[in-house]
């Protein structure tokens, strides 16, 4: 069977990549890239996303692109398999952008969750930027300049790809059919979907400092663990524990495989044992803690050793995403050149379109 599809997905360079971006979206990149199943891959780095409500720390950004590329390389992709690029460098993604602001009303765009609770989070309140505000149109132009059809993001994203999927429709209904409409592929197991922080709450952010990153030191990463937020009823050993809400056990789920019992806990056949023997009672939190901490540490060594080897020839990474940006650039041009012809805005590769007009004016 013929390889159809075209993967494309990115972050916004604000931080260094945490473990719930790795669950949400980068362990399944590397798993799509290394099974090979696709005819095309990119990963993009959304520092013009990024600027958006970060417009007076461009600074911020800036030391933010090559750390998210170290994050990539160390997770596990590879530039000879996926074309990894800055969104900054692809003049057509805002050409696109543009021409994708008449397909969507205000009203719209107000509608999106997304930017919603965003905007509350940022207290822009009546002052938003429009740029911001606009975001998931720019976000549109990122999947259909690359004719994207498969975006494997977290699931807060998913009204972007909904809203994506209106604009491809409504372009493809007006102009004929040259779009393509994505899907999104969300991660399957549910902790996974939305990874807590380390303190329980709702989603790792570093303002919250709640975080694991993938760069972190395993003394971090230890003492981030013992420190997790787990069941505040579960005071003496011998009390039953819950597991719904209880940190330490959604990590669990989400990074927690059949072989790792039979590695570092024999004393259990798989996870639903050893969470029944936790709420029955009897089994202390810093156990279960330490059977993260194993499962942590075995996950996260070979990332941190790969960003170390990394990180010693930081200028070939520049080098490899100038080329990545190259190839991305080429594919985004030949996407715009179809979209100015829907358009009917190719006024001079249009032999026709002259020889027409010339016609035209030479009966008057
Ligand atoms: N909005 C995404 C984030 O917050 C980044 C992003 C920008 C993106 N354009 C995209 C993701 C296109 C997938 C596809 O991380």
């Amino acid at each position: 069977m013929a390889k159809e599809k075209i993967i494309l997905t990115g972050d916004r360079p604000t931080g260094r990549l945490h473990i719930g971006h790795y669950v949400g979206s980068l362990r399944r990149r590397v798993e799509l890239q290394n099974a090979g199943d696709y005819k095309k891959m990119f990963v993009f780095i959304a520092d013009a996303q990024a600027l958006t409500d970060n417009i007076d720390n461009p600074e911020k950004v800036r030391q933010n692109v090559i750390e998210v590329a170290l994050d990539y390389l160390a997770a596990g992709l590879d530039p000879t398999k996926s074309t990894l690029f800055i969104q900054s460098q692809i003049p057509e993604l805002c050409e696109l952008s543009f021409y994708f602001m008449d397909l969507v009303t205000v009203s719209r765009l107000q509608r999106n969750p997304t930017v919603k609770t965003e905007i509350q989070m940022r207290n822009f309140e009546t002052s938003i930027p429009v740029g911001f505000f606009t975001y998931p149109i720019s976000q549109a132009a990122d999947i259909t300049a690359f004719k994207a059809t498969t975006v494997p993001v977290g699931e807060d994203q998913e009204p972007m790809i909904e809203q994506t999927r209106e604009i491809v429709r409504r372009f493809n209904y007006i102009y004929g059919e040259t779009l393509v409409e994505p899907e999104i592929l969300l991660p399957d197991n549910a902790a996974c979907l939305r990874l807590p922080g380390t303190d329980g709450k709702a989603k790792m952010s570093k303002s919250l400092g709640n975080c694991i990153y993938l760069s972190d030191s395993a003394d971090e990463v230890q003492k981030k663990i013992k420190s997790m937020y787990t069941d505040p009823n579960h005071l003496r050993v011998t009390d039953p524990g819950q597991i719904e809400g209880n940190t330490v056990f959604t990590y669990l789920d989400a990074f927690c495989r059949p072989e790792h019992f039979e590695r570092y806990w024999n004393e259990y056949p798989n996870l639903d044992e050893l969470k029944a023997h936790y709420q029955r009672g009897g089994l202390g939190d810093m156990k279960v803690k330490k059977f993260l901490n194993e499962i942590m540490q075995e996950t996260l060594e070979p990332i941190r050793n790969r960003r170390k080897e990394f990180e010693k020839d930081i200028p070939a990474i520049y080098d490899m995403l100038k080329k990545g940006c190259a190839t991305a650039r080429e594919t985004a041009a030949a996407t715009l050149d179809e979209v100015r012809r829907s358009m009917k805005i190719n006024y001079f590769d249009d032999v026709e379109l002259i020889a027409e007009q010339a016609k035209r004016f030479s009966a008057e």
